[in-house]
This record gives C-alpha cells, sequence and structure tokens, in this order.
C-alpha cells in the first residue's frame, strides 16, 4: 500500500451550531492572521461554518484570497423542490463548498439518518463536484460489546453503496466513535488506527489498492492541540474532524501544526 506521505493531510473544523455571520467572519479573519504559507502547503485546511454564514465566509476568503477551504455541515437528499428547510448540493456548489459531511453522528441520532439516506446525499455531493466526508462511528454501547468493526464498517458499505473507485478515491472518510465526541474522553491513537485501518483494508478490498491509498480517512472525537500529534503518527490517519477545539482559533491553529508539537507538552 502507499506510504501515508502520498495523501495530504486534512484538518476540518466542524463548528456544529455556533456562530452567526458576524462571529463567523471574526474567527475566520482569526485564523486568517494565524495561518501561514507553511501551514497550507503541510496540510488542507478547512472550516465547516453552519449554513448561514457559508455566504459570509466565502467572500471573506475569496476576497482576501485566503487558501483556507469551507464546506457545510449537512445537505438534503433532495435535488430541489418543495423540501421546506433543507438546502441542496447545487446551493452549497455555488457557495464553493469544498466538502460537505455527511452522516455525521449528530445527524444519525438527532435526525435518524440511516445508511441508505446518508448514501443518497453522498451521491448528491459527488453531483455537485464536491467532497464528501462520510462520517462513520460506533455508540458506547457497540464499543464495549465488541462489534465496533463490523458496525463502522456496515457503515462505510451503506454510504459509499454504488461509487465507482474514481470517486471512492477522491472522498474523504471520518471516523468519529460516538462515546469521544464532546466528551473529552479521546480514542486511543491505537483504537483509531485500528478503525482506520480497517476501513481503508475494505476499501482496497472493494475498489483496489489504489484507490485505498488514495482516500484520505480522518479521526474525530475530542481532537486537541495536544492530542494531535500521536494520533497523526499513525499510518492510516490521515488528519481531524474537530468539533469544539476549532471553535477556538489558537487550539484549531496548534492542531493545524501537530508537526511542530510532536514532544508531549509535559516533556517539553
Ligand atoms: P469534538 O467533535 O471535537 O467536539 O469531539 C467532533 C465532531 O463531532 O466532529
Amino acid at each position: 500500500m502507499t506510504p501515508k506521505p502520498a495523501r495530504k493531510p486534512l484538518v476540518a473544523g466542524n463548528w456544529k451550531m455556533h456562530n452567526n455571520h458576524f462571529e463567523a467572519i471574526a474567527l475566520t479573519q482569526k485564523l486568517a492572521f494565524t495561518l501561514v504559507d507553511k501551514d497550507f502547503s503541510a496540510a488542507d485546511i478547512a472550516v465547516l461554518p453552519p449554513f448561514t454564514d457559508l455566504r459570509s465566509v466565502q467572500t471573506l476568503i475569496e476576497g482576501d484570497r485566503l487558501q483556507l477551504l469551507w464546506g457545510a455541515q449537512d445537505v438534503s437528499a433532495h435535488e430541489d423542490g418543495a423540501y421546506t428547510g433543507e438546502v441542496s448540493a447545487r446551493m452549497l456548489a455555488k457557495l464553493g463548498c469544498r466538502f460537505v459531511l455527511a452522516g455525521h453522528s449528530e445527524r444519525r441520532q438527532y435526525h435518524h439518518e440511516d445508511d441508505a439516506l446518508i448514501n443518497t446525499k453522498v451521491k448528491r455531493i459527488l453531483e455537485r463536484a464536491m467532497t464528501p466526508v462520510l462520517c462513520v462511528g460506533e455508540p458506547l454501547e457497540v464499543r464495549q460489546a465488541g462489534g465496533y468493526l463490523e458496525l463502522v464498517l456496515e457503515q462505510l458499505d451503506g454510504g459509499l453503496d454504488g461509487l465507482n473507485a474514481a470517486q471512492v478515491a477522491g472522498l474523504v472518510v471520518a471516523y468519529e466513535p460516538v462515546w469521544a465526541i464532546g466528551t473529552g474522553e479521546v480514542a486511543t491513537p491505537q483504537d483509531a488506527q485500528e478503525v482506520c485501518h480497517a476501513v481503508r483494508r475494505r476499501i482496497s478490498a472493494v475498489h483496489g489498492d489504489a484507490t485505498a491509498a488514495t482516500a484520505r480517512i480522518l479521526y474525530g472525537g475530542s481532537v486537541k492541540a495536544d492530542n494531535m500529534p500521536a494520533i497523526m503518527a499513525e499510518p492510516d490517519i490521515d488528519g481531524a474532524l474537530v468539533g469544539g477545539a476549532s471553535l477556538d482559533p489558537g487550539e484549531f491553529v496548534g492542531i493545524c501544526r501537530y508537526r511542530d508539537q510532536s514532544t508531549p507538552a509535559n516533556q517539553r
């Protein structure tokens, strides 16, 4: 399998339902002041604000020619039409979104999204030439009962159903164990690697080694600047989907600069 350096790391900040459009501009500006060319050549760095912020974030990033990428946290499974409250992939593409999350655990849990719906969303995102970030991950009870690999692979198979190898090669999978999201309970790097490796092997089994070597697999769940270096040392982890810590510009930049702080804080 192609070595890890072939895949450019991705650090994506999932702002969830935080920041109105003024706050979004302020946070994006803070990131823009701090991140430099070197950061962007080392990793793709993206923010995923709420829908209402996207136009403001797009205008700022394009106007100032920043290298920051942006995207959305969800999309409608419908193309367009009478679907009150929904936002289509066509609208998101028009707003310059590069990435769109599909199947975040909060959507699965609070909005009862299943793998078939998530698969349709993935296809809508691809149709508009954006990159899906398919989120997979097991709840605590499944982790404790031991069936987590089976569940994650089922979510993966369901989410990617009907896609061809070229589509899978370009997309992003984010492994986010539900018990680690927003809890401060980060998975050990070995736990995260075990699942990310299984995801890559499954992609390889279905679409071949070359596809599996290109697709990016992220870890998400209580990622912070101080735990990022150990996570990124794992061979199958290509970046992070960051929730809470992405709202703090200093912390988020610290995560993006994980290479600079591979010495644990208590040993510096
Ligand atoms: P967290 O969230 O970093 O706050 O745990 C991650 C996510 O839900 O994407």
